[in-house]
């Protein structure tokens, strides 16, 4: 096989990579067993791709973990992925701490056990100095329901500082404030749509969907959607002329 992690270089690797980790479900099904196990199959590959990133020296990593919708799933699975969660958190902070990497979870935890809540605060606590990445998890997540936070405390904030809504900038209020927007928006398990995730956060993000399942997603996988990433021509309104001319720095 071709060595083609030398074809990715610095100024090809995105800076903010965004994930759907869609097909755990399928996976699971495709071997007779519960889709819980595909969930769990989906930590490891979760696993990987954050060794993964930060290897390539991806700056941000963002991924869907659980959407305002999944709490319609049958409460039995709701359960297995708070689990999971809880779990993945006590196991995985260490190590997270460790690569100096920081943990960020974005969403309304308010709907979350206590203990779960704790164990966020806890964990983004210890973190939150590390400077290697950023993993950002969103859970109990819609795109949405940021747009919707951002602008309620974005009036909020001018109301009390007597100032209009204009002298604010709404990406100030989202819940990814402070982070760069994603390069790279992926999706796996074949569809092909964005189910609420980071809506505005994506406006120019680039696209790649794939129809591998989310844990057979590794770091081949990983790799051969950065080198199509790679392969764009990221305008932002700009012609290809004058992007060729240096429009964009
Ligand atoms: C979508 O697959 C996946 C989810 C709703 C949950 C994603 C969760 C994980 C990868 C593991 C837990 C994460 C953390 C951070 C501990 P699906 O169930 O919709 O699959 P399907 O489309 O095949 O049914």
């Amino acid at each position: 096989m071709q060595d083609t992690d030398s074809q990715i270089n610095q100024a090809t690797v995105p800076r903010h990579i965004a994930i759907i980790m869609d097909g755990n479900g399928r996976w699971a099904l495709r071997q007779n067993k519960a889709r819980t196990f595909g969930h769990k199959a989906g930590v490891n590959a979760l696993k990987q791709t954050i060794e993964s990133c930060a290897s390539y020296g991806v700056d941000v990593l963002t991924v869907f973990a659980f959407s305002s919708e999944n709490w319609l799933r049958p409460k039995q699975e709701v359960d297995v992925l708070m689990g999971l969660f809880m779990l993945t958190l006590k196991n995985q902070a260490n190590k997270l701490h460790k690569n100096n990497i920081r943990l960020k979870i974005i969403g309304d935890r308010s709907r979350f056990s206590t203990a779960l809540q704790g164990k966020i605060t806890e964990v983004e606590a210890l973190t939150s100095n590390n400077t290697s990445m950023t993993l950002v998890i969103a859970a109990n997540y819609g795109g949405q329901w940021d747009i919707s936070q951002a602008l309620k405390r974005l009036a909020k904030h001018a109301k009390e500082t007597n100032k209009s809504v204009d002298d604010f900038d709404i990406n100030d209020f989202l819940s990814t404030a402070g982070l760069p927007e994603p390069d790279l928006f992926i999706r796996t398990g074949g569809e092909q749509r964005i189910s609420n995730f980071l809506l505005w956060q994506i406006a120019y993000s680039e696209l790649y969907f794939t129809d591998v399942l989310w844990p057979d997603f590794d770091k081949n996988e990983l790799r051969t959607a950065i080198m199509s990433y790679s392969t764009r021509q990221r305008r932002f309104g700009h012609t290809s002329e004058q992007i060729s001319a240096g429009a964009i720095k």
